[in-house]
């Protein structure tokens, strides 16, 4: 994570350590974002049983959102004059995700692993999203996007585990 230079076209956010503290909530949610796609093409290639294909193709859905969403939330802290690290080495060292043994796994566990992901994001999204309120609500606005869909994701994950909406 690296400053732009200091310009006076910079949105102005108090002092500059609010506009870097605010990045590192960004980056943080990007990382876990881009881990999240990671695994969900990984779970794409290793699922196997009678629910293949609609889960194959539902994995593929998730990581169009997911990447979609990391792109807003890295491009909103470059509007702030902050670039982001979305490389891998600094998503493996940022994310608190758990990795995938890399081999082929039943459909009902490829939604539990997939559930418990997704609600881990959430949940890690959701104290970012509070915490940066206080400093900028637009940032704070793209982490709500971000929140909603996940938590929607989790909702139909959920429902597909078996449990009650
Ligand atoms: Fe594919």
């Amino acid at each position: 994570m690296a400053s732009i230079a200091t310009s006076t076209y910079l949105p102005p956010l108090g002092a500059p350590h609010d506009r870097e503290g605010v990045a590192r909530e960004l980056t943080a949610v990007l990382q876990e974002l881009v881990n999240l796609s990671l695994i969900g093409k990984q779970l794409h290639w290793a699922v196997v049983g009678p629910l293949f294909r609609p889960l194959h193709l539902q994995l593929d859905e998730l990581v169009d959102s997911w990447r979609g969403l990391a792109d807003t939330v890295a491009e909103r802290a470059v509007a702030l004059g902050v670039v982001p690290d979305g490389q891998a080495h600094a998503v493996v060292a940022g994310s608190q995700l758990a990795p995938l043994a890399p081999e082929a796994i039943e459909d009902h566990l490829v939604v539990r692993e997939l559930t418990h992901r997704v609600a881990e994001v959430s949940e890690l999204t959701r104290e970012r999203m509070t915490r940066i309120g206080e400093v900028d609500l637009a940032s704070q606005d793209v982490l709500i996007e971000v929140l909603r869909e996940l938590e929607k994701q989790q909702w139909m994950l959920r429902v597909q585990l078996g449990e009650r909406a």
